[in-house]
């Protein structure tokens, strides 16, 4: 078996920071201290950052939107995230209408054995919430699917208000947990309906027919139907003042809620929005990127601890895929890459702009997702016993983010030309090399994470 000591390090947890050796055995952490003697192969980790493999909750592999498909499937976007440090995604395993879970978690099973290159999890998106969909439930929890999705708005996924409620109320004995996309269907509809009725037809319009209020509006109704049926739950990709605003009198008023944002909601705006069509279509995705005050507000939840986690949603399509929508802004596939990108922005624009200290940036990406998700201390921790997903990271390094450098099939890069400090040197999965110096190194070992229950206080 293989035997390596990481020697010399200084490992980051959500407690700080500590100098100690770690000792691999196979896949797993054996030891940590100071000074381990093993018969192992040693790699001097001395003046590096050790941080548990990062997780990406959010993420959109192989999935039909919009009459196409994204850009990146688990090949790809796996080996994007093995680049950015991630050893585990939380994939959406989707269930079309008409669908059963059962079929929908096949589906994707199918879609990233073999092909991942980090381990890999399933939430289940509920589109069509029926008798015999609460009937499978319980096989969704034994086969590792502990993590539910629902939209409050898009055609083809949209559940009521009452489905969510029955959802929520049915997920509850399980120990199950719900996430929401939040945005208000109806005033959206209408506001799009209107603006391309009057021509207005260019992806300026996208976030203008997506006011923060319709963000708001929607985490207040979800959350008033968590209140109601008792139950704990997450909001995905916040990007809003006002929707955190309705968090933080949710939880007031006892509502345990548990709030994900990402990085494009952190450093971009929607400036981007009145750039020429190829230039602007790259950055379509909902909700929309908004004001700097909003941003503003975002790093101040993470800086207080009232945010919980940062996923990237990565959701891919090439400039043509986007181009579908040159004549009407909304039929532009939404999404945008990012999970290859994370950790070093995250590293840059907040540990470095001291906007967050190292420790919330192991939290916020590795051990809260892996609690909030039922993988810890399996995944998002440096602790004997746990799985060696071990990222080796130079804070030393430094560069530039280009689309060249970007693993994603989709062409660009949304964070072109940013400056980064920090380098990824190494990314071990399961206690094998698997990135090295910009190369990934180990293809197609990604095995499914079967998880149990939210272990993240609030
Ligand atoms: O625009 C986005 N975010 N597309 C991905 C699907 C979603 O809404 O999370
Ligand atoms: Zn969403
Ligand atoms: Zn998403």
């Amino acid at each position: 078996m293989n035997k390596i000591i990481l020697k010399g390090g200084t490992l980051v947890s959500p407690r700080g920071t500590k100098h100690a050796d770690l000792l691999i055995s196979g896949e797993k952490i054996v030891a940590v201290g100071r000074h381990l003697q093993a018969d192992a192969e040693v790699a001097d980790v001395s003046g590096k950052l050790i941080f548990p493999g990062f997780i990406d909750a959010h993420t959109h592999f192989d999935l039909e939107v919009s009459d196409t498909v994204t850009a990146d499937d688990f090949d790809g976007g796996t080996k994007a995230a093995i680049a950015g440090g991630v050893t585990t995604v939380v994939d959406f395993a989707t269930q079309n209408k008409g669908e059963s879970l059962t079929d929908a978690l096949n589906n994707w099973h199918m879609k990233a054995f073999a092909n991942s290159s980090c381990d890999y999890a399933f939430h289940m998106a509920i589109s069509d919430w029926r008798d015999d969909i609460r009937e499978e439930l319980p096989a969704m929890f034994e086969q590792g699917v502990t993590s539910f999705k629902v939209y409050m708005i898009y055609d083809a996924m949209e559940l009521s208000d009452r489905a969510i409620y029955e959802l929520m109320t049915a997920l509850k004995q399980y120990g199950g947990i719900v996430g929401c996309h939040c945005e208000n269907s109806a005033i959206v509809g209408k506001l799009r309906e209107k603006a391309i009725a009057n021509g207005k037809t260019a992806p300026v319009y996208h976030p203008l027919t997506r006011p923060d209020y319709t963000e708001a509006e929607a985490i207040n109704r979800f959350l008033s139907i968590a209140k109601a049926a008792d139950a704990p739950c997450i909001i995905v990709h916040l990007s809003t003042k006002a929707g955190y605003e309705e968090v933080l009198r949710a939880r007031k008023n006892g509502v345990q809620v548990y709030v994900e944002t990402c990085p494009q909601y952190l450093l971009l705006d929607d400036s981007v929005y009145s750039r020429p069509f190829d230039e602007s279509a790259k950055y379509i995705c909902s909700p929309p990127l908004r004001k700097n005050d909003d941003s503003k507000a975002l790093w101040d939840g993470l800086k207080s601890g009232r945010l919980n986690t940062v996923s990237t949603d990565h959701c891919s399509f090439t400039i043509n895929q986007k181009r579908a929508g040159q004549e009407d802004f909304t039929k532009i596939p939404n999404g945008m890459p990012g999970v290859q990108t994370r950790s070093i922005l995250m590293y840059t624009y907040g540990v470095k702009k001291r906007r967050i200290s190292l420790a919330q940036m192991c939290a916020y990406l590795s051990e809260n997702p892996a609690r909030l998700y039922g993988m810890y201390p399996k995944k998002g921790a440096l602790k004997a016993g746990s799985d060696a997903d071990i990222v080796v990271f130079d804070p030393k390094g430094n560069g530039v983010i280009t689309a060249e450098n970007s693993l994603s099939k989709c062409g660009y890069e949304p964070f072109e030309g940013m400056r980064t400090v920090g380098k990824i040197e190494k990314v071990f999965l399961r206690g094998r090399l698997a990135y090295q110096d910009g190369e990934v190194v180990l293809e197609h070992t990604g095995k499914f994470v079967r998880r149990s229950k939210n272990s993240l206080m609030l």
